[in-house]
């Protein structure tokens, strides 16, 4: 069975989209066959696209995230995934609030999976410019670039 990855952010058009499609774009180069997916905490933005600022960044980075709909965490979601990664510490205490006792899923926080930066929070780029959501592509990336090495030695 394939192992699993949710990533887990407010909104879920800006920064776990992002992630989704970094850790997407890294497993495809070296054929690593995962499921990855994203949701919100949030349920502001359930069924729309991502950003256009983040499908921009994405689409400049050679991957096409404009099909994703946003839908927020539900609690299947803790039984369906093997792995949920927050993008920050607030994502990350409301799914340990959420998670059931009887879930099996490994939660941790993005940052977590760099070296030197764990603890730490992706920015949220909402209310920021393009240079932001750069630097979400930036850290998504480095932290799907380890997360690949992880899940190919699970
Ligand atoms: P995200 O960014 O959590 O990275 O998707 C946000 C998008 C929308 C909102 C907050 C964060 N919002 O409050 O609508």
């Amino acid at each position: 069975m394939s192992l699993s990855v949710l990533f887990v952010c407010l909104g879920n058009i800006c920064r776990s989209p992002l992630a989704e499609a970094a850790l997407r774009q890294e497993c495809a180069s070296t054929g690593l066959n995962i499921i990855i997916d994203s949701a919100g905490t949030g349920d502001w933005h359930v069924g729309q696209p991502p950003d256009v600022r983040a499908q921009a960044v994405a689409a400049k980075n050679g991957v096409d995230i404009s099909h994703l709909r946003g839908r927020q965490v539900s609690a299947s979601d803790f039984h369906d995934f093997d792995h949920m990664i927050a993008l920050d510490n607030q994502n990350l205490n409301d799914l340990k609030a959420m998670k059931p006792a009887s879930g099996a899923v490994r939660i941790s926080l993005l940052f977590d999976h760099i070296e030197g930066r764990a603890g730490e929070d992706v920015a949220d780029p909402y209310y920021g410019e393009d240079a932001d959501f750069e630097q979400t592509w930036a850290e998504v990336t480095e932290a799907a670039r380890n997360l690949r090495k992880l899940l190919e030695a699970a």
